[in-house]
């Protein structure tokens, strides 16, 4: 195994044998996909692609081996939830289902079965994962985060980077890991009216409170081997420019030594769309300058540099050091020491059913119930004889797996048949089951996520005559979320919202599964349905753990990680919200602070979520009501199935700066656990909980604990009423 010094010698050794050409070509990674690109391997020296396929990686291997110094080429793709670009790999759900199941052991998992799948595609560097808070969920790519709470993210996020790099060592990543790369850095998803991509209106100050700790834990405490700079502007300052963010906090503050990748075409957007710069060469001198070492899909920049440096308007050694981190990770890679070749037999390696467990899992555990009237579900099964089925989502393979996937498109060399095999739907996991229990089984489309004018209402309303239970699986479908498909109306659409009236309409039990990528407006649904349960896009196996769910065969287990709005214009509703005060002189508003025309609360909140038994809390318990400066904090709370089927129940922490020198949200979530509980089982949680959990960014922008009164909130959910509560004093 080799150790930092051992592979700081070898890149030394290789830099110094290498021509300014040769190191900047490290510095270029192309989309493999643009046949332009892949010709410039030679003559740019290019380091770098995106987006490659398992026999394009090994042809284009056997091309980098000739070159003069025989640098090899580092891959990158954008491994999301699995490797999903690639035929018979194990998806998993996207990143906002596996944070419903709060369970980090699942998330790392996910990261060490994507990365052992590239590494057999000869795949090495995955954009994964992504730490951009989702808090408007009008903004298209809210699926690929981990919902609405920055330190949720962070959590989450430490986990899928430690499955993906391994044990996180700088030093040597194993032949079955890969290296991640942290994304969008930073508050991406912060751009104004939730439209991807636009200016971001965040101070200084809210960045170094919420934004940037993710970040900051993942490489300071677990090595991260990449990031990638965000598209937007903050404040007026593009990320890609932005020197405070990428040298100061990233490189000084924190000692970042991983590399710091644009995002798409970011440097060439300084000039064309951001117009910070008015040439391609200036954008690039700034790109270099403010801190970044590869520029992903800038291909112009390769020639404007090199006059820059030639010119002495570019010091030479800004395109040494990030070369030398490129190098640094090729060689910590052991892409020096194998040959890359496709083994014997490496697709008989994708997609092993072992792997394939774990993602079932995930889709049982990502499952959120939200409304379960009168203990309607599970089913019983005497008391169910004829199910109608309708809704478009039931039967819809890209609205199963959601973006980065089956038909996603981004990598071309995908085909829109990948995954379809492996997909169980709802539609065939419920007919199989109805045709195994002798239970009449129909299913109708009945509306279409796209076209409005698609509409067999009349028909599904005539079917619910001759049916006991209705199941409607409707939300939302590929083409209405991810990159730059952000939408004004989180309604349902189509003649969704029609076709679930008319089922109503029909008398007959309601179930709802909302299966989409993300939180909808839809108060009608909470009031009228008679269960409600969401599956945000639940990957391949998501139909059948549906099924299962329904008919009790497994326990809903998801919280959810992201709060519903009561309408689209109620938005931003995420539960760490700030405390207003003018509304309390509103009569019309009742004293809460809301709009005159729409509740206080979301639809349903951040940490919501019942399972088919009742836990009751209490005894919270801290181990000091006086907490002096600098010692943890610990508590226990007791709690206890009172109901009598088995459960998992995930213990939420919230901690409120009651008095403080700036403004503080009402809570924060700063710890949680997953438990599992017998009927009738009863536990005592004890947490501890690091003091600078009780830390603020300060008017200086220092961090520091204020001393005084905090409130410390234990329970089910964000909500109030869910909440046990006492304070504590920091002296
Ligand atoms: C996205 C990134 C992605 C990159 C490469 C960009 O448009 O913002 O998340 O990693 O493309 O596909």
């Amino acid at each position: 195994m080799q150790n930092h010094s051992d592979i700081s010698t070898r890149v030394e050794q290789l830099l110094n044998k290498m021509t300014l050409e040769e190191k900047l070509g490290q510095l270029m990674q192309l989309a493999a996909n643009d046949p332009k690109s892949l010709e410039l391997l030679e003559t740019y020296h290019v380091g770098s692609y995106l987006h490659v396929s398992p026999k394009v990686a090994e042809h284009l291997q056997l091309r980098a081996a000739k070159t003069r110094l025989g640098i090899p080429l580092i891959f990158g793709s954008d491994a999301i939830h699995g490797h999903c670009f690639e035929n018979n790999t194990v998806v998993f759900p996207t990143q906002l289902a596996m944070a419903c199941t709060w369970n980090k052991n699942l998330v790392r998992k996910m990261g060490e079965i994507t990365a052992y799948e590239m590494r057999q595609c000869l795949l090495h560097w995955a954009f994964s994962p992504v730490l951009c808070v989702a808090r408007d969920p009008r903004w298209g790519r809210c699926g690929e985060t981990f919902g609405e709470d920055a330190w949720l993210c962070g959590e989450l996020a430490a986990e899928l980077m430690l499955g993906l790099q391994g044990d996180g060592s700088q030093e040597y990543v194993e032949p079955n890991h890969v290296l991640a790369c942290a994304k969008h850095f930073v508050a991406y998803g912060e751009a104004i009216g939730a439209r991807d991509a636009y200016e971001a209106g965040v101070t200084k100050r809210r960045l170094l409170e919420t934004f940037l700790p993710p970040f900051e834990k993942l490489i300071k405490t677990h090595k991260l081997a990449s990031l990638m700079v965000a598209y937007q502007a903050i404040d007026g300052v593009a990320c890609s420019a932005s020197s405070w963010l990428l040298n100061d906090i990233c490189r000084d503050e924190w000692g970042f030594e991983g590399i710091v990748l644009t995002d798409w075409n970011n440097i060439g957007a300084l000039h064309t769309i951001q117009n910070r710069a008015s040439s391609y060469k200036e954008a690039s001198k700034i790109g270099f300058e403010s801190g970044n070492d590869v520029f992903m899909a800038t291909p112009e920049a390769f020639e404007k540099t090199l006059e820059l440096v030639t010119e002495g308007a570019l010091d030479e050694g800004i395109i040494h050091r990030s070369a030398y981190r490129v190098l640094y990770r090729k060689f910590a890679l052991g892409l020096f020491d194998q040959e890359a070749k496709l083994t014997e037999g490496w697709q008989d390696k994708l997609g092993a059913p072992d792997s394939w467990h774990y993602s079932l899992q995930a889709s049982r555990q990502s499952l959120v119930l939200l409304k379960n009237t009168a203990d309607l579900l599970p089913l019983d099964k005497c008391a169910t004889n004829n199910i109608l089925l309708v809704g478009p989502n039931a039967d819809d393979v890209f609205a199963q797996l959601g973006d980065w996937s089956f038909g996603s498109k981004q990598a071309l060399h995908t085909k829109d048949t990948l995954h379809k095999a492996d997909t169980v739907n709802l539609k065939t996991a419920l007919s199989l089951h109805c045709e195994a229990q002798a239970l009449g089984f129909r299913y109708i489309k009945g509306a279409d996520c796209i076209d409005s004018n698609f509409d067999e209402i009349a028909l599904a309303r005539e079917a619910a005559k001759s049916s006991d239970l209705i199941i409607a699986c409707v939300g939302d479908t590929l083409d209405q979320h991810g990159e730059f498909h952000d939408r004004s109306d989180l309604t349902l659409s189509g003649k969704q919202q029609a076709l679930l009236e008319a089922m109503k309409a029909s008398g007959k039990t309601l179930i709802v599964v909302l299966l989409c990528s993300k939180p909808h407006a839809i108060p009608w649904v909470k009031d009228n349905a008679d269960a409600v349960i969401c599956a945000f896009n639940p990957g391949p196996k998501g139909g059948q753990a549906i099924k299962e769910l329904v008919f009790g065969e497994i326990s809903p287990e998801g919280r959810l990680p992201i709060s519903f709005p009561y309408s689209t214009g109620q938005l931003p509703v995420y539960y760490n919200k700030y405390k207003g005060w003018h509304a309390f002189h509103s009569p019309q508003t009742e004293g809460q602070e809301r709009y005159i025309d729409a509740p206080e609360a979301p639809l349903f909140a951040f940490g919501e979520g019942l399972s088919y038994t009742t836990i009751e809390y209490s005894e919270l318990k801290l181990k000091n009501a006086a907490l002096p400066h600098g010692q943890d904090l610990e508590f226990t709370v007791d709690i206890k199935n009172t109901g009598l089927r088995a459960g998992v129940e995930v213990v939420q922490v919230y901690l409120h700066d009651v008095y403080s020198s700036v403004t503080t949200p009402e809570k924060n979530l700063k710890a949680f656990e997953r438990v599992e509980l017998d009927a009738s089982e009863s536990k005592t949680i004890l947490f501890t909980l690091p003091f600078d959990c009780l830390s603020l960014v300060n008017e200086a922008l220092e961090r520091v604990v204020e001393p005084g009164e905090f409130e410390l909130m234990v329970g089910a959910s964000s909500k109030d009423e869910d909440l046990l509560k006492v304070s504590f004093e920091v002296s």
